[in-house]
């Protein structure tokens, strides 16, 4: 196996070769352990200062890189736009070199603009770790999100995935579809049309529009939300509609032939795509994903610290 990263920045999956995300996963092994000891970090980083920077809300994405980098020993800053002088009109790159002037090694930024890592990768001398760039990717999700299907089912070659709901505006989705087939998995997309982006065919992904078929089909249905905040259009009639046609709920469930795991990245909105009784039912993962994304996040960070210092 790899010692080190094929690339300097965790841009997107798409970026990534097989060998990458299999040198993620066995290094999120050991950190998984580390922090299910009582001890639970460890010196690692412990002369590298990381910045998050967050110009769109998160929850869980923005504790979990924070705590896993606590959990290394890393010295951490936290932005966050909304109290920022971004209000009073400064650029992304004034911004992240007045951060860097204060001597930050990795910058850890969510940013509503697809591309903004990718920008911020080319023009300043950070490693740049994606937390979702508008509805382009969010690498960390899909490493996360194939990680608990690896612990799940022993290994992701194989397995059949249906990503159901809003795949139009997800970056949730297009980094799943990367991550999933690059390490093998057959994936297939389930939602009304409206909703599908038109170059599913160009990667790979047909488009199952009834909901059963989908669930009949998988074995891990990974969930997504309706990003309301990204449509500027009415994609369909109404949420009680939507909820009525994809929603996954236990009656939905029991008419399969077989037991299938459910996943959803959050936040969740009960009641649209999932209902309450299969959210926290056996069948779902969800917790264990938030779990994982703490390990995964480690991972991410130690592999990229690990090239600072062989500069
Ligand atoms: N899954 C995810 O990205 O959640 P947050 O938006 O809360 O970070």
């Amino acid at each position: 196996m790899m010692s080190n990263l094929s690339v300097d920045h965790l841009l997107g999956i798409k970026y990534l070769k097989k060998s990458d995300i299999d040198l993620i996963f066995k290094t999120a092994d050991n950190f998984k352990k580390i922090i299910n000891q009582p001890i639970k970090k460890v010196p690692s980083l412990r002369d590298i200062t990381i910045a998050n920077l967050f110009f769109e809300n998160s929850t869980r994405t923005k504790l979990s890189f924070e705590l896993a980098e606590k959990r290394l020993s890393a010295d951490v800053i936290n932005f966050a736009s909304a109290s920022s002088s971004v209000k009073k009109g400064e650029t992304l790159l004034d911004t992240v070199n007045n951060i860097l002037a204060m001597k930050v090694d990795i910058v850890v930024m969510r940013h509503p603009n697809p591309g903004a890592s990718v920008f911020l990768s080319r023009n300043i001398d950070a490693k740049i770790v994606n937390a979702g760039d508008g509805a382009h990717e969010h690498p960390t999700q899909a490493l996360l999100d194939a990680y608990s299907i690896r612990e799940k089912y022993g290994e992701v070659e194989g397995k059949k995935v249906v990503i159901v709901g809003d795949i139009l505006h997800s970056r949730v989705a297009l980094s799943n579809i990367y991550c999933l087939q690059k390490l093998g998995a057959e994936v297939k997309v389930c939602g009304p049309s409206s909703l599908m982006p038109k170059h599913l065919d160009a990667l790979g992904v047909t488009h199952f529009p009834d909901l059963k078929e989908a669930l009949q089909w998988c074995d891990v249905a990974n969930v997504l939300r309706i990003q309301l905040e990204r449509q500027d259009v009415n994609y369909f009639p109404s949420l009680r509609e939507y909820a009525m046609v994809y929603g996954v709920d236990k009656e939905v469930l029991d008419g399969l032939d077989k037991e299938i795991t459910i996943m959803h990245p959050g936040p969740i909105n009960r009641g649209v795509e999932l209902s309450s009784d299969v959210a926290d039912s056996d069948h779902a993962i969800i917790l264990d994903q938030v779990e994982n994304g703490v390990a995964i996040r480690m991972a991410v960070l130690y592999l990229l610290a690990g090239k600072i210092k062989n500069n």
